[in-house]
C-alpha cells in the first residue's frame, strides 16, 4: 500500500451524472486499491448555497448510494457524511483565525457565487476554503483528486497548512497535492456543445437516467454541417462527441468514427447512436445498482455509521495534536 493518504467530497446538491462518474466517482474506485483513502460526502458545505434543504439526509443517502454503485469498497475506503465528523468543525475554527478577509475575497468561486446570488454571501460561502482544507487536513491527506476547478481551493488548503506549521513552528500538515491527469482525470464536455457537463437540462447525463431518456438526449446533441475538407481538425461541438465515443466506446468504433470524419463521410445520426448505445451500456448498470442501493436504508445508514467511527479516529488524532499544540488544556 503507497503511503499516501487519499481524501475527496461530492456536494449533495442533486442527482450525480456522467460528469460526476468518469470526472470523480470512477478515479475514486481505482484509488481505493492503492492509497488510504477517505471519501465523504459534503452536506456541510452544501449549507453554503442551499441554507434550507428539504431532505439534507435524503440528499446525502443519493451520493452514498452513488459512491457504493460506482464500486467504492466500505472494506477499502472509509466513506462517511461529512457531518458525521464534527471535530472537522473544530479544525476549521482554527484555520479560519488565521485566514484573511482580502485572500478569501479573492478566491474566484466565491466571486462567482456573489455575482449570481448577492443576496446570499454569508460567511459559510466566504469561508468555503478553510472548511475544505479541514476536510482535508483533519486527515493529514496528501493527495486530493480533484477536478481542475477545484486547483484554486487546494492552493488555499496548502496556504492554510503551511502558515499553521509556520505559526507554531511544527511540521502538523502536510501540504496536499491535486491527482489529477495522471490518473486520467477526465474532462467531460457539455451535451449542448459548449462548457463541461454540468446540471443545467439538456446538457447532462444523470447516473438515473433510463435508456430511452439517454438515447434522446445524446440523440439531440448539437452537431454542424460537417467537414468539407478531409482531415480537418474538428470544432469542439463535435469533438465533444468523439470524447464520448472515447470514454463509453470501443477503440473500434472510435477509429471507425474518426476515419469516416477524415474522408468527410461521417453521418452525426450513426455516430450519435452509437454513443447512445455504448452510454446506455456504462450507465444501466450503475443505475441498476444505485436503485438497489436507495431501497436499502439500513444498508447506507450502516454504512455511513461504520465509516464515521474510522473517520473519527483519524479524526480525533489529529485534533488532539493541534490542540496540544495550539496550548489547550489536553
Ligand atoms: N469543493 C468540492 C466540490 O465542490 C467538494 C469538497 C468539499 C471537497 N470538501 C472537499 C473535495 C475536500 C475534495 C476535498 O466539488
Amino acid at each position: 500500500m503507497n503511503k499516501d493518504i487519499v481524501c475527496s467530497g461530492i456536494r449533495p446538491t442533486g442527482n450525480l451524472h456522467l460528469g460526476n462518474y468518469f470526472g470523480a466517482l470512477k478515479n475514486f474506485v481505482k484509488m481505493q486499491d492503492e492509497y488510504d483513502c477517505y471519501f465523504f460526502i459534503a452536506d456541510y458545505h452544501s449549507l453554503t448555497t442551499h441554507p434550507t434543504p428539504g431532505s439534507i439526509y435524503g440528499d446525502a443517502s443519493k451520493i452514498m448510494a452513488a459512491y457504493l454503485a460506482a464500486g467504492l469498497d466500505p472494506e477499502k475506503a472509509t466513506i462517511y457524511l461529512q457531518s458525521d465528523l464534527p471535530e472537522t468543525i473544530e479544525l476549521y475554527l482554527f484555520f479560519n483565525m488565521n485566514a484573511y478577509l482580502g485572500e478569501l475575497e479573492r478566491v474566484t468561486s466565491f466571486k462567482d457565487k456573489v455575482r449570481q446570488n448577492p443576496n446570499n454571501v454569508n460567511a459559510g460561502l466566504l469561508t468555503y476554503p478553510t472548511l475544505m482544507a479541514a476536510d482535508i487536513l483533519i486527515h493529514k491527506a496528501t493527495r486530493v483528486p480533484v477536478g481542475k476547478d477545484q486547483e484554486q481551493h487546494l492552493e488555499m488548503t496548502r496556504t492554510f497548512a503551511q502558515r499553521f506549521n509556520n505559526m507554531y513552528g511544527a511540521e502538523v500538515f502536510p501540504l496536499p497535492q491535486a491527482i489529477g491527469s495522471a490518473t486520467g482525470l477526465v474532462k467531460i464536455p457539455a451535451l449542448n456543445g459548449a462548457g463541461k457537463m454540468g446540471k443545467s437540462e439538456g446538457n447532462c447525463i444523470y447516473l438515473r437516467d433510463d435508456d430511452k431518456t439517454i438515447t434522446k438526449k445524446v440523440m439531440r446533441a448539437v452537431t454542424d454541417n460537417g467537414p468539407e475538407t478531409p482531415n480537418s481538425q474538428r470544432p469542439e461541438v463535435i469533438e465533444n462527441l468523439f470524447t464520448f465515443l472515447r470514454i463509453c466506446s470501443s477503440q473500434e468504433a472510435y477509429d471507425y468514427f474518426n476515419e469516416k470524419w477524415n474522408d468527410c463521410s461521417i453521418r452525426y445520426g450513426d455516430l450519435k447512436k452509437q454513443i447512445a448505445q455504448d452510454m446506455v451500456k456504462v450507465v444501466a448498470p450503475i443505475r441498476e445498482r444505485i436503485e438497489e442501493y436507495s431501497a436499502n436504508k439500513e444498508l447506507l445508514d450502516r454504512i455511513a455509521r461504520e465509516g464515521a467511527e474510522v473517520a473519527r479516529a483519524s479524526a480525533q488524532a489529529t485534533l488532539k495534536e493541534v490542540r496540544r499544540i495550539i496550548g489547550f488544556r489536553m
